[in-house]
Parts: structure tokens; C-alpha cells; sequence
């Protein structure tokens, strides 16, 4: 079963960063990896799910376009609103994937700490509609803590064989902290001459 919506909006009534990322050393290391490994300085559109408190949406919006960040639970998106409102490239919504989909396709997609919230079939469905929301030669960054917490069904180790092989995308990054889990794929060129050049 999928981690229930009441369990996260609980979460967000008790505190108003119910995971402490605003100033924690774990998260700004993890973050700032993660910048490290977008494959491009630039990205034209991107998406960023389970945005949380909006602390890495601000990051990735100085890399973006045009960034649209989500989070299933109200209070989380006017958190990431609040934060990012002098940032006129961020949208912020309320979806709760993969049931509500933003349209379009994205240049880059980021699923930060958010994938160990699905059962394995819903699990499948997230990575199927984010390989399918992927411009070709998009990436698909994701990064997950490592260690066993009670309402996680899969850590990031565990989760690693699944996302180095989500079909459509090619594994370009594997990369293994102690504490957290970071691949990079990529959505690859279609058949036909050309490519595009990185940066
Ligand atoms: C651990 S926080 C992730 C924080 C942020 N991505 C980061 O890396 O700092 C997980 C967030 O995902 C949100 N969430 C959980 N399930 C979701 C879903 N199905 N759709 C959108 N957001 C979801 C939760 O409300 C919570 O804000």
C-alpha cells in the first residue's frame, strides 16, 4: 500500500518542515551532489514532485527555465510558494502523483526522497510516466536516503536495481554515499542522425 496522504498532511499540522531539511548538514550535502549531477548547467523546463518545503526547488530554479514543483499536501506547496516567490521561472501546485500528471515534457525531472512512498506498482507507474514526461535527451535525477525508517518501503540501496533499469532511459550516473542513493538517467536521442551537444 502506498504511504496514505493522511500520514504526510498529519506531518505538515505537527511541523512546518516535518523532515527538519531547512539547515540539517545531511541535506545540504545531498543537495548540493545533486546539482552536481545534472548532466547540463541549463535545463529549459523541469519538474520537481514532492517538493516539500521548497528548499532544493530554489536551487534547481537557478538551473531552470522554468520549473514546476508539486507536493500532495497544500500546506507543503504554499511552504514552496512562499520560498520561491521571488522567483518568477517557479509554478508550485498541489498534485498527488502519479494519479494527478502535469501536462507537457520536461527537459529534467528531480524525485528527491519521494519513491520509497509507493507500493511497487504504484512505483512502476511513477517511473513509467516519468520515462514517457522526458524530452529525448532529458534526465531524470533521483536520490534517496539509505537507511532502513519505519513508513519507507524500500531505501535507497534497495531501490537502486530498480531505478538503474527503468526501460526507456539510459543509466549515466551511479552514485554511492553512505547515506544516500543518486542516479542520473537519460531519456535518449531517438533514432536518426544527429545529437545535441551538452551545456
Ligand atoms: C521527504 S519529503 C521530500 C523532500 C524534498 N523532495 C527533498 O528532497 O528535500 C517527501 C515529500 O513528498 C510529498 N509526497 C509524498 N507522496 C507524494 C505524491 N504521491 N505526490 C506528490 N508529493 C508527494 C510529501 O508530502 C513530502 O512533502
Amino acid at each position: 500500500m502506498n504511504t496514505p496522504s493522511a500520514y504526510f498532511e498529519q506531518l505538515y499540522s505537527d511541523s512546518a518542515d516535518p523532515w527538519s531539511l531547512d539547515g540539517q548538514w545531511y541535506v545540504q550535502r545531498k543537495y548540493d551532489h545533486t546539482l552536481a549531477a545534472l548532466p547540463r548547467r541549463h535545463y529549459r523546463t523541469a519538474f520537481e514532485p514532492g517538493c516539500s518545503v521548497g528548499l532544493l526547488t530554489a536551487a534547481l530554479a537557478e538551473r531552470c527555465g522554468t520549473l514546476l514543483a508539486t507536493d500532495r499536501v497544500a500546506a507543503a506547496a504554499e511552504l514552496t510558494a512562499a520560498r520561491t516567490r521571488h522567483l518568477p521561472n517557479v509554478r508550485v501546485r498541489q498534485l498527488a502523483i502519479p494519479d494527478e500528471w502535469p501536462e507537457g515534457r520536461f527537459e529534467l525531472i528531480v524525485l528527491s526522497e519521494l519513491l520509497y512512498y509507493f507500493d511497487d506498482r504504484t512505483l512502476r507507474e511513477v517511473l513509467r510516466r516519468t520515462a514517457e514526461a522526458l524530452e529525448p535527451g532529458g534526465a531524470l535525477v533521483t536520490v534517496h536516503w539509505n537507511h532502513p525508517a519505519p513508513e519507507h518501503h524500500r531505501t535507497g540501496r534497495t531501490l537502486a536495481p530498480v531505478l538503474s533499469a527503468i526501460p526507456g532511459l539510459t543509466l549515466q550516473t551511479d552514485c554511492r554515499d553512505p547515506d544516500f542513493t543518486l542516479h542520473v538517467l537519460e531519456r535518449p536521442y531517438g533514432a536518426g542522425p544527429g545529437g545535441r551537444p551538452r551545456g
